[in-house]
């Protein structure tokens, strides 16, 4: 019998501020039903001048560690790509933080909003080969475009750390993968800029092509049939892009589209992306966050995810939830990584938007704002300093 292989535990962590897309709208004069049905977000999350993809992602899989320890973990796969260095790895400063042992193997992974999905599908091989260990899958961006440009209201930042190991508590995740890859310029960060750039247009078509190329690939593979799955977690830039991208595999699989067929499979997965706002390589979990945190009992059931990235590689595959799942869940811990935001003003927003770390190599503290477990204190002849608070 081949091995039950999939997601143990998975937690999130996002910033310490909030920017309600009513604030934002109230600035540049938009109408907030752009915002609001247009795009589908009401809110996004803006780190603390003292978080960074480290804080969080040290926020997200700190409670993994404390319910089922680190002996096990033998491998952390650090997905993002709003990197902090182009040598060290992110996870390296997370392991320290989160005391993991020594003996374990750190890496950093960049595919743009997909990473994650190749860290995840990375960690089961590597527990196929050793099932006594167990992988931390982590994926933690903080997604910032040009102010005032067409981005700036697609921000927003958080972590989802995933404990991978055989026998999970929550989902297993199945082996026909469907691929895709496509040399496309839709969104790209150079090394030399802060902001990323984007041809939302282009993003968007490039999305439903390669939603359409994996599902093509799944299908060949000897994937599930599109009646099969309770649910679809989507990558989600912003919530209406998963609408626009399951309503584009509906008409190319030749079915209805109409709006209650595509809010019953995708409805539930974009509770958390609207209000946390583009996560980037979480985005994809954080879906399967909120759909389980809300859906009733789907034991048995298959979801299917849709990870993209741009430039682009995406992948489509099934995960079925394992009796009990339920039991495991951290709606709590979830609602009140959200709730306990504090809202920012456009002109609190715009400073942190403008805020970077000095770069001449002296001694510099942060400003103290984070309330969260882990801060960055400062930055001393280049080296980042991070501190459990
Ligand atoms: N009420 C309701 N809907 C409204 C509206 C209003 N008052 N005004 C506009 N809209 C709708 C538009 O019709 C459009 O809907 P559609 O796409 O279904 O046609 C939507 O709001 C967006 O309007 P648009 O004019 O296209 O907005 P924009 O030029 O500001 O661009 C994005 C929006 C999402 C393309 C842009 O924010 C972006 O590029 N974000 C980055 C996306 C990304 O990260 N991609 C890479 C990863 S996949």
């Amino acid at each position: 019998m081949s091995l039950s292989i999939g997601i143990h535990d998975l937690s999130f962590a996002t910033g310490e501020y909030v920017l309600e897309h009513t604030t934002l709208a109230a600035h540049n004069g938009t109408d907030i039903g752009k915002y609001h049905v247009g795009i589908g977000q009401e809110s996004m999350s803006v780190p603390a001048a003292d978080e960074d993809i480290v804080t969080m992602a040290a926020s997200a899989a700190a409670p993994i560690i404390a319910r089922h320890g680190g002996d096990r973990i033998r491998t952390v796969v650090f997905a993002t790509e709003s990197s902090i260095d182009q040598s060290k790895a992110a996870g390296v400063y997370v392991h320290s933080l989160l005391g993991l042992p020594s003996a374990c193997r750190v890496v950093e992974l960049k595919q743009a909003c997909y990473g994650a999905t190749a860290a995840l599908q990375f960690a089961i091989g590597l527990v196929r080969r050793d099932p006594a260990q167990q992988v931390l899958v982590i994926a933690s961006d903080v997604s910032k475009y040009e102010l005032d440009s067409p981005g700036e209201s697609t921000q927003g930042a958080a972590a989802v750390a995933m404990l991978v190991g055989v026998d999970p508590a929550l989902v297993r995740i199945e082996d026909p993968s469907g691929l895709f890859t496509a040399d496309v310029m839709d969104f790209w960060r150079p090394n030399y800029r802060a902001a990323a750039l984007v041809d939302g247009q282009e993003s968007i078509n490039a999305y439903l092509q390669a939603a359409e190329g994996t599902w093509k690939d799944y299908t060949e593979q000897g994937g599930r049939s599109l009646e099969e799955f309770a649910a679809f977690c989507y990558h989600q830039p912003f919530t209406k892009m998963a609408t626009k991208a399951h309503r584009h595999l509906l008409n190319y699989c030749g079915k209805d589209t109409d709006n209650d067929a595509v809010a019953a499979a995708i409805g539930l997965t974009t509770a958390y992306n609207r209000v946390i706002g583009n996560s980037y390589t979480a985005s994809v979990y954080l879906g399967l966050a909120a759909l389980l945190d809300q859906a009733e009992d789907l034991t048995g059931r298959s979801i299917a995810f849709l990870s993209y990235g741009s430039g682009s590689v995406a992948e489509f595959f099934a995960g079925t939830l394992v009796a009990g799942y339920r039991d495991h869940l951290r709606t709590e811990q979830n609602h009140t990584a959200i709730a306990r935001r504090t809202p920012v003003s456009y002109a609190e927003y715009r400073e942190l938007h403008e805020y970077s770390l000095p770069t001449e190599g002296g001694d510099h503290a942060t400003p103290a704002q984070t309330t969260g477990p882990f801060r960055l204190a400062g930055i001393s002849g280049h080296k980042r300093i991070y501190e459990t608070r």
